[in-house]
């Protein structure tokens, strides 16, 4: 099914499914929550050790199960805990959105962006950015939430 054909209500809150690096991201959102930050409530993250770890066929089940974006959180470029997991990332990019469009799915309903465990108020900003973004694209043709 073509994502044109689905209508686009602007009242739905998106799903998104989170998968943040524990050393940067996931810390950050800790930070966000510590210092009592307003973060959407639109995020479910789920954690990996590396930005590195994440396969694009973790984004397309995301898609196929309904999530209306996939938000990855990796360390800066010269920060990972791995040395180059998150340049993996940077270069799968490309080939994950190839494949989310191959199966019929808006590549902007993925985002990568490199997030440090002291910007919980930039992880704040993003999400609140991402789910205006999501509204404004409309539901996954695949979600179940009416
Ligand atoms: Fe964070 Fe690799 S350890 S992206």
């Amino acid at each position: 099914m073509s994502e044109k054909s689905v209508d686009k209500p602007n009242n739905f809150e998106p799903f998104i499914l989170a998968i943040f690096c524990n050393w940067c991201t996931y810390t950050g959102a800790d930070q966000a929550g510590t210092s009592r930050m307003q973060r959407p409530a639109n995020l479910r993250i789920m954690r990996v050790m590396c930005s590195g770890r994440v396969e694009s066929r973790f984004i397309i089940e995301a898609l196929k199960r309904g999530a209306d974006g996939v938000l990855i959180g990796a360390c800066h470029i010269g920060d990972c805990h791995y040395v180059n997991g998150n340049h993996k990332t940077v270069r799968r990019l490309p080939l994950i959105k190839e494949f989310v469009k191959q199966f019929g799915f808006n590549p902007k309903r993925v985002r990568l962006e490199h997030i440090s465990a002291s910007e919980g108020a930039e992880l704040t900003e993003i999400s609140k950015e991402f789910v205006k973004e999501l509204k404004s694209l409309g539901k996954n043709p695949r979600s179940s939430n009416k």
